[in-house]
């Protein structure tokens, strides 16, 4: 059962995201290109050729997406600026239409009695600092500052809650070390560089941020949590009961460490972790350890995004030297394993052995899933019962975590609308809200309704 608001604390809120390149339609209203559009021009990297171009048009219906965002009985709405739509050159002179977009979806957002949560970067880096090498190049971290510095001159008395970087292991490490995310490198030297430079960014931008006299300033980082593989069938017969290697054991460590503990790490202690370094220290920047101080400067709220756990075999080869195994749960559309259980570890260890008293917020949990179109009584319906399944098994590990003392403020869903999900294009649907992709109709699904009902009782 998908639990009621009145299950969490008074004044707790809840919300649903998008970003920029999955929704808006890059390809309109003066936007430069961004690496995404090269990425996807690229044959082999996302699937079916798809590109932002379009997306979901919401540049021109953006009222009616916030109607539904706030018909639902959402708290908030996570949004993220384009910045090569507001920098078409990534730097230098703005786009008007751009600038003005963004004040007008501010203005839109609180008419609304929604609160407006903007992520400056969620990944469109413009083409223009893609050809000075992104985020290898430390000149992108100094650039990602400028951008942060004009949208809170145009929006920082408006604005909700500022995220600085959206993922940035997605970021860095997917979109340098294994080339599934633009711009697709397969460099070790790139990734400890744009891994650095994004935390950089965010060190860079924050500053910026408090220069200008916003509050509420954040970083939303991805986290899976890891565990060592089971042995495979064979080495299970053979023995009595299921130990992990110590292998499988060091190289889950590796994995969490690059994957949990790199950002989370350099923002609140003002370290990288050993086993990370292990592997990407020699390629970091000379002087990186200068950087840490900016990097780890207070921050007012950590956004969680989480989706899944991870399990880790050793791998031969060098570093990282770890494999990926398929566990032993259920798995979305994406292939990833549910585990709603893992949640609430999670956000005790985060707030136990990192971030104390912070407020923490679940800014992404939701999951890709196809849906189910029934022709009802008034209209197509479409039924997407395993979301809602997953929403309220992880809302429901939301309120252990709580109910253990984890000062967790938030929850907001991963997403509003079907739309561009990167590599896999337009063919795995994360929405609350269906999108027809030839007419651009949404349709809100089952899962959309029932959290309505769920909203609606007693708003905080
Ligand atoms: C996260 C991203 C978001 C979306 C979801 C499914 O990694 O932040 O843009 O792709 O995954």
């Amino acid at each position: 059962m998908i639990p009621t608001r009145a299950d969490f604390p008074p004044g707790f809120l809840f919300g649903t995201a998008t970003s920029a390149y999955q929704i808006e339609g890059a390809a309109q209203g003066g936007a430069g290109p961004c690496h995404w559009d090269s990425f996807a021009a690229t044959p082999g990297n996302v699937a079916h050729g798809a590109t932002g171009a379009r997306a979901c048009d919401h540049l021109t219906r953006y009222e009616a997406d916030l109607d539904l965002v706030a018909g639902a009985g959402f708290d908030i709405y996570r949004f993220s600026t384009s910045w090569p739509r507001v920098l078409p050159e990534g730097a230098g002179a703005p786009n008007a239409a751009g600038l003005d977009f963004y004040d007008r979806l501010v203005d839109a957002t609180l008419a609304r009695g929604l609160k407006p949560a903007l992520t400056l970067y969620h990944w469109d880096l413009p083409s223009a600092l893609a050809d000075l090498g992104g985020w290898a190049n430390r000149d992108t971290a100094l650039r990602l500052a400028d951008f942060a510095a004009l949208m809170a001159g145009r929006l920082g008395d408006r604005v909700w809650s500022w995220a600085t970087v959206n993922e940035p292991w997605c970021a860095g490490w997917l979109a340098h070390f294994e080339g599934g995310h633009a711009p697709g490198l397969r460099d070790i030297r790139a990734t400890a560089r744009a891994m650095h430079h994004l935390a950089l960014g965010h060190g860079l931008s924050l500053a910026a941020l408090r220069a200008s006299g916003v509050g509420e300033i954040g970083i939303v980082l991805n986290f899976e949590p890891a565990f060592p593989a089971e042995p495979g069938e064979a080495a299970r017969a053979a023995s009595l009961r299921y130990e992990p290697g110590e292998a499988a054991r060091a190289a889950s460590l590796r994995y969490d460490a690059v994957f949990n503990r790199f950002f989370l790490g350099g923002v609140t202690r003002g370290h990288y972790p050993e086993p990370a370094l292990e592997g990407l220290g020699p390629h970091l920047p000379p002087g990186w350890q200068a950087d840490m101080a900016a990097i780890s400067a207070p921050i007012d709220w950590l956004g969680v995004n989480y989706y899944t756990v991870k399990r880790i075999a050793h791998a031969p080869g060098p570093w990282p030297n770890w494999a990926e195994r398929p566990g032993p749960g259920r798995k979305t559309d994406m292939g990833w394993e549910i585990a709603p259980m893992a949640l609430p570890d999670l956000l005790r260890w985060i707030s136990g052995s990192h971030t104390g008293d912070l407020p923490l917020y679940v800014t992404e949990n939701g999951m890709a899933a196809p849906d189910a179109i029934v022709m009802g009584e008034d209209g197509s319906e479409i039924r997407d019962e395993d979301r809602i399944a997953y929403l309220s098994s992880h809302l429901a590990a939301a309120r252990e975590a709580i109910a253990g003392g984890v000062p967790l403020k938030g929850y907001i869903i991963w997403s509003l609308l079907d739309n561009f999900e990167w590599a896999f294009g337009y063919d795995r649907r994360f929405g609350l809200v269906h999108v027809d992709f030839e007419s651009l109709q949404r349709t809100p699904k089952a899962s959309y309704h029932a959290l309505r009902r769920m909203l609606e009782d007693a708003a905080p």
